[in-house]
């Protein structure tokens, strides 16, 4: 296996892909938020198979826009996504015990709506998985900088595959503009990064490509769970 992760870095994300595809069967699903990154892989798995399985974390806070985007690529690609939502008795239980906006009050809580929007949700995907797909790269932000194209996910315990660890985010928008492929509006309104609405803000010119998420945390707490760091 050791081998395999560390030829894993020499290959294209398409080969990483197909190969991904063969030795995981119907037991790997890719995860996306529909960001930049994620329709560039919806675009190059929907080439390499006819019915890819993608799932997405639903969280109940996301932007219309991204909606849109849902609904614009499962027409364009004949895709359906497959949707988790948070539990409904978690959910019941943080509002009523901290408001709708608890994420503004402190770290913790912002991690508490994290976990039970996102996390929870993710290892119920994850459950019957052997590996997973995301759309991660290393120059996103400092706790991502050690991502491989392939690992092992201890916190999940699975194979984690990112195709486009080492792209740059130009050629993220390269391949987008290329193919053709959708993508969030919201993108050409200032947002580079985009996740929950009440946690996403459009960033100034020179800012990081992550400065509008969660913006009034501290760079390194800047993960939602769904990611642990690599060393
Ligand atoms: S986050 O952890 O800060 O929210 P980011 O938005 O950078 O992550 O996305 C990185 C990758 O995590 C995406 O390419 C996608 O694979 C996965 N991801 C993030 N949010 C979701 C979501 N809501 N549903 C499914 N996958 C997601
Ligand atoms: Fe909650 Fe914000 Fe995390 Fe979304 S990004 S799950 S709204 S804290």
């Amino acid at each position: 296996m050791r081998e395999i992760l560390k030829e894993a870095e020499n290959k294209s994300a398409e080969q990483i892909l197909t190969w991904a595809l063969e030795k995981y069967g119907d037991k790997i699903s890719m995860a996306s938020s529909f960001g930049a990154e994620d329709v560039v892989l919806i675009d190059m798995l929907s080439k390499i198979s006819d019915s890819p399985q993608i799932f997405t974390l639903d969280t109940g806070r996301l932007p219309q826009e991204t909606y849109n985007l849902m609904e614009e690529l499962s027409q364009r690609y004949n895709i359906k996504f497959k949707v988790y939502c948070p539990d409904s008795n978690d959910l019941e239980k943080m509002l009523q015990s901290y408001g709708p906006n608890l994420f503004y009050q402190s770290v913790e809580l912002r991690k508490l709506c994290c976990q039970i929007r996102k996390v929870k949700p993710l290892n119920k995907a994850l459950s019957d998985l052997n590996a997973w797909i995301t759309g991660l790269r290393r120059s996103q932000s400092v706790t991502r900088a050690s991502a491989k194209k392939v690992e092992y996910d201890q916190a999940h315990g699975l194979i984690k595959i990112n195709p486009l660890a080492d792209w740059s985010e130009k050629q993220v928008w390269d391949y987008i503009k290329k193919n053709k492929v959708p993508y969030n509006s919201l993108h050409d309104r200032g947002f580079p990064s985009i996740g929950c609405l009440p946690c996403t803000r459009a960033t100034k010119p020179g800012e990081d490509i992550r400065a509008g998420r969660w913006w009034w945390e501290n760079p390194n707490e800047k993960e939602c769970g769904l990611h642990a760091e690599t060393k």
